[in-house]
């Protein structure tokens, strides 16, 4: 499969953002802590998603799906261990290391392997589950983690306020004897999501998005019902193809006060957002002015994920804009890709420099990962004629059907065979067809 976008025209109307991947996975990892049914409601269909459900599956849980909501039924868990071949789906399953440790008592995965992005050393975690009582040994490319007497609180301070290791400690601290202090904490929104989902089920977790996160450990958890909050990597994504597009769009259900780096950016460029406390309406100038300096940081900064969407998006501004990845350090491979359609960026280590061009020109490309596709499908947006984009799977871990959003939002945008055929049902792709097309 392959998407096909004829670009240059402005997108206009409305759509409801998906929930957040980055929030669901934790959560649905915790569920291995409830016992009985736990219902996950707005969580999205996404290859990732899909795939901790085979995780949970494999576990010896019970999952169903019913569109948009997730039943997890923890009651008889039986395996500690994640194969290879489930590791390797996805790199982020290691934020099952907490949840399976806590529930067994030990918990043994492969080696989670770098991604396109970077290295994604694990380091801070299995440093905090030492800290929490557990013996962790690395060998031939598993890590066995175990705790035959159980967990016991710590104080902890991470080196730096590492989102994976934040969850991982929250959720094994969650039925560990005694109290856990997390210093440096991740401060994310889908960090406190995962402490709500938490303290839904019976925990006494405080502090979460604060930069210091307390956990008192309580005997066991219980099932609840959640709903994931908004991705907000997603509304941005969105907000960023509005905007190189001349557009004014308007998203429903999300929560704007989670994308404040980003607001100021784009109105730097010179839109014009206005909102509430769970819509937001951005209208674009005719063209967007460059931005000065964008610097990634860890959260409440401007977020490493939306680097990329928004490099994409200054490539057609006027003036130079400068970026800086601070996070990772490989998460500049879409650049390449960028420059077939006539963008003019200079990448020196961690820095990207964007000259704004007057136009890009459609192009064929291949997404090198995640963002970096969002980035290519902005670009493609924005371009005059038509472009190509092979690679499509990197987009199905993070965007729900995005074809379908931004074709209720006026673009002209189709995801195709390679032979050109348009596969109105998806049927060769099962894990988009499990959730019903977002609503616009
Ligand atoms: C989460 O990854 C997100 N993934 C990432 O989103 C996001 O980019 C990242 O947080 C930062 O916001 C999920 O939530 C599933 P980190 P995570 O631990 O937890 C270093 C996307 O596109 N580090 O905060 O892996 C690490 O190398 C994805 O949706 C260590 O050195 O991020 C990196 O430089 C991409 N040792 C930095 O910290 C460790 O033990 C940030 O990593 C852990 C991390």
């Amino acid at each position: 499969m392959i998407y096909e976008i004829n670009g240059g025209r402005p997108l206009r109307g409305e759509c409801r953002v998906q929930g957040s991947k980055n929030s669901a996975l934790p959560i649905l990892a915790c569920t291995l802590l409830c016992g009985g049914e736990t219902v996950i409601r707005n969580c999205p269909v996404l290859s990732d998603v899909e795939a901790t459900l085979r995780i949970l599956r494999h576990l010896g849980c019970r999952v169903k799906r019913e569109g948009h909501i997730v039943t997890v039924d923890s009651t008889a868990v039986t395996s500690d261990e994640i194969p290879d071949v489930l590791m390797r789906e996805m790199r982020s399953s290691v934020i099952f290391l907490g949840a399976i440790l806590a529930r067994n008592g030990s918990a043994t995965l492969s080696t989670p392997g770098g991604c396109e992005i970077g290295l994604r050393p694990i380091d801070l975690h299995l440093d905090a589950m030492r800290r929490l009582g557990a013996q962790v040994r690395e060998e031939f490319g598993r890590i066995v983690c175990e705790a035959p007497n159980g967990l016991t609180g710590a104080n902890i301070s991470l080196s730096f306020p590492s989102v994976g290791a934040t969850e991982n400690i929250m959720i094994a601290a969650a039925c560990a004897k005694g109290v856990t202090r997390i210093a440096n904490a991740a401060r994310e929104p889908e960090i406190s999501d995962l402490a709500d989902f938490l303290n839904s089920c019976g925990a006494r977790i405080a502090g979460a998005g604060e930069g210091s996160v307390t956990v008192e450990g309580v005997p066991r958890l219980h099932p609840t019902e959640h709903t994931v909050i908004p991705d907000r990597i997603v509304a941005a994504t969105y907000m960023a193809a509005a905007a190189v597009t001349g557009g004014a769009i308007r998203l429903r259900s999300i929560i704007p006060a989670h994308l404040g780096p980003e607001i100021a950016v784009l109105e730097e460029a010179g839109c014009r957002i206005e909102s509430d406390c769970r819509n937001l309406r951005l209208t674009a100038p005719k063209r967007l002015s460059g931005v000065k300096m964008i610097r990634t940081m860890p959260y409440p900064g401007f977020p490493t994920d939306i680097q990329a969407p928004f490099a994409a998006m200054l490539t057609a501004a006027e003036g130079t804009s400068v970026i800086i990845e601070t996070i990772f350090e490989n998460r500049y491979k879409y650049i390449g890709e960028l420059v077939r359609f006539g963008a003019r960026i200079r990448v020196d280590g961690r820095m990207a420099v964007i000259d704004g061009v007057e136009k890009l020109y459609g192009a064929n490309v291949v997404m090198p990962d995640l963002r970096g596709g969002a980035a290519l499908m902005i670009a493609g947006l924005a371009a005059e004629g038509t472009t190509r984009i092979s690679g499509v799977r990197h987009i199905d871990r993070g965007y729900e059907t995005p074809e379908q959003v931004l074709s209720g939002l006026s673009a002209d945008v189709k995801r195709i065979e390679e032979d050109g055929k348009t596969d109105p049902e998806q049927q060769s792709e099962p894990h988009r067809r499990q959730g019903e097309p977002l609503a616009r």
